[in-house]
């Protein structure tokens, strides 16, 4: 994992993951835009540093704009970044990425699936590009859809689902190759609130599964119903880090929105 080499004269020897007890370990992160339309460079992530533990569900927590589907791309292999380091179930984004995409599931900020054709049949498609047989595409499909309760549903069009279980879909279709390594880039946006629980009730059980998940949110409550840490970013870096619990003790805050009120002199829904 991420170690600097032992260097007697200069600073000492630094290692971030004694114990292999991380998931995904991210140094300096970097990612800027630049464009020739453009004159001024966008600094998506500005130098972000952070560790996710094995099984830990992480949170990264800001308004839109701040850089979090730009975190998620890059650890997902989906952008390289400009400068850093991430390095995912052990293996570095820059050179090991088809190690990683065995390791992991995605479900990208932008639902995505075939509307005419029905949601089982959106599943065994992706099912099929992660070169699993029928038999186990639709023995793991019926299990996760049960658990979700989009069953029924599953045997129609998708173009007749609404956002809601778009989304739930998208949610399955990230699980369907049983990853040890989950991101949900804002998993319950266009939900409504009793599927939004129903979401929330779900992604937390996938602990007892010991999967590692990074999942991004502009919605104070379900960083706090969800999330063991959470990074709260503003402008690309990261200006908080800890359990909710603790965020708030440091802060004296009663949520996580007061918290975020308290650093930057702005509610996290103003960026938005
Ligand atoms: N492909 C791109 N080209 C230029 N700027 C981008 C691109 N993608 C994202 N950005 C900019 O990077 C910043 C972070 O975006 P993003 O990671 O999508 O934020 P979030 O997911 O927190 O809403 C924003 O200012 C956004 O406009
Ligand atoms: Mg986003």
């Amino acid at each position: 994992m991420l170690k600097t080499k032992k260097n007697e004269n200069k600073s000492p020897e630094v290692i971030i993951d004694p114990d292999n007890s991380n998931s995904i370990e991210v140094k300096d992160l970097r990612k800027i835009y630049t464009s020739k339309k453009v004159i001024e460079e966008v600094k998506a992530v500005d130098g972000i540093t952070f560790q996710v533990k094995k099984g830990e569900i992480f949170g990264l927590l800001g308004p839109n704009g701040a850089g979090k589907t730009t975190i998620i791309n890059i650890l997902s292999g989906l952008i390289s970044p400009t400068e850093g380091t991430a390095v995912v179930g052990g293996h570095n984004v820059k050179t090991e990425l088809k190690m990683i995409k065995e390791l992991i599931g995605l479900c990208p900020q932008k639902a995505a699936a075939f509307k005419f054709l029905t949601g089982i049949e959106n599943i065994e498609f992706f099912g099929n590009l992660h070169l699993m047989s029928k038999k186990e595409i639709n023995e793991r499909a019926e299990k996760l859809l049960k658990l979700l309760g989009l069953f029924e549903a599953s045997k129609r069009k998708v173009k007749g689902y609404s956002g809601g279980m778009l989304r739930q879909l998208n949610l399955l279709v990230a699980l369907i190759n049983e990853p040890r390594i989950l991101f949900l880039d804002e998993p319950t946006v266009g939900m409504d609130p009793r599927v939004r629980r129903k979401t929330w009730g779900f992604i937390s059980s996938l602990k007892n599964q010991n999967i590692t998940i990074i999942l991004t949110t502009h919605y104070i409550e379900e960083a706090e119903a969800l999330c063991d840490r959470v990074a709260i970013i503003d402008y690309g870096k990261l200006i908080a880090l800890g359990s909710p619990k603790k965020l708030m003790e440091e802060h004296k805050s009663k949520n996580l929105e007061e918290v975020f009120l308290k650093i930057t002199g702005r509610r996290i829904l103003e960026g938005i």
